[in-house]
């Protein structure tokens, strides 16, 4: 009987990498068993060194602001959240960090932050056009919500080029027992639509084992993303904070979430996918071993270092205390000794000829 699981398992991954798709029973199958997933992993890798060799590619976050208006139940810097000491960086703070990221070689910045209604618009435009004049050569990615069409649009012509918004769940019943009433899925997959109407290369994705999420959830997940196409795809465990309705709850595991790296690669072979902050946080080599199954992309944080633990999603975060240089050379170093090589370019995702 086990021969006979592992043998069913083989031909699906041997399936999913020449394919680059399974049936539903298949995909549930492959995401609720262990047994094998060193040849999950390895397939994965090998798909990743078809397409972007050894290379890894750096985005430079920056986490500009911790306030927030939403109250997702998950995360820590949610607006009930009394005990979050706010900050917000200036504008000069801002472009003072993409130039020591700039000398660092970073040619991406992300700038990340809470829903913060004193990010207008015209200010959001204010700091991108900045950034687009001093660093013609970089992308600008930006990560900050739920906004119109029409401000998405003006953020683009300003100068962005790139935007990520996690989908969080593609199942209504899930994304509910995540957000409060005021959120909606339908709102945010639209808003990922029109992010990719515009010309922005998007990145989506979702937390592994977040609260009340079942197999079948993932499932949507990866079929949502089939229909989405994103350029990126972020994943990462959801990791508890102590000052939030889940505190309770476990967090996501290192196994599930590199079995879901490595699916997503052999699914969507050309897909930026990051090894995440929050996988490095839950295991000490979790990044690397993220490379292992399959992701492309390591996100070092940029932001001051006096304002690190504030941006506190999750308890743990790691990487609080090394200032940009530290995180950078700490990267190049743990990622040498799997074989990788960081690049410095923008790293934009590569297309099938
Ligand atoms: N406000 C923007 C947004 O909603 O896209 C960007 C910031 S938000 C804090 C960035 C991501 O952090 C979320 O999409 C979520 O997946 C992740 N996150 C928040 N709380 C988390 C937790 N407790 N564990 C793991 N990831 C978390
Ligand atoms: Fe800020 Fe979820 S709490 S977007």
């Amino acid at each position: 009987m086990e021969q006979t699981t592992s043998i069913v398992k083989e031909n699906i991954i041997e399936k999913l990498y020449n394919e680059h798709n399974l049936t539903d029973n298949e995909l549930l199958y492959l995401l609720q068993t262990d047994a094998h997933d060193a040849e999950l992993f390895e397939k994965a890798d090998k798909k990743r060194k078809e397409i972007y060799g050894n290379e890894v590619y750096i985005r430079g976050l920056i986490e500009f602001t911790n306030y927030c208006k939403n109250d997702c139940y998950y995360c820590g810097i949610r607006r009930s959240n009394r005990n979050a000491e706010r900050y917000r960086l200036t504008k000069e703070e801002i472009l003072e960090t993409c130039a020591r990221g700039y000398e660092l070689g970073f040619r991406t910045f992300v700038l990340q932050g809470g829903e913060d209604p004193y990010f207008t618009d015209a200010r959001v435009c204010e700091v991108v056009s900045a950034i687009r004049k001093s660093f013609p050569d970089c992308a600008i990615t930006l990560s900050i919500g739920e906004k119109s069409k029409a401000s998405y649009q003006a953020y683009f012509d300003a100068g962005a080029n790139r935007y990520l918004l996690r989908h969080e769940t593609a199942t209504c019943q899930h994304y509910q027992k995540l957000h409060p009433a005021e959120m909606s899925l339908d709102n945010r997959k639209q808003c990922l639509f029109n992010l990719k109407e515009i010309g922005y290369q998007v990145g989506a994705g979702f937390m592994v084992e977040s609260p009340y999420q079942t197999p079948e959830n993932l499932l949507s997940d990866l079929r949502f993303l089939q229909e989405l196409k994103p350029d990126m795809i972020g994943i990462g465990p959801f990791i508890a904070h102590s000052e939030t309705p889940f505190a309770k709850y476990k967090s996501g595991s290192l196994e599930l979430t590199l079995r879901m790296i490595a699916i997503l690669r052999l699914l969507f072979p050309y897909a930026l996918l990051p090894a995440t902050t929050a996988l490095g946080t839950i295991h000490p080599q979790g990044r690397e071993l993220g490379m292992q199954a399959g992701a492309n992309v390591v996100m070092p944080n940029l932001t001051p270092v006096r304002e690190r633990k504030k941006y506190m999603l999750y308890d743990n975060k790691i990487c609080l205390g090394d200032d940009a240089a530290q995180c950078r050379g700490c990267m190049d170093a743990r990622l040498k000794k799997f074989g990788y090589e960081i690049v410095t370019s923008v790293g934009n995702p590569r297309k099938a000829d």
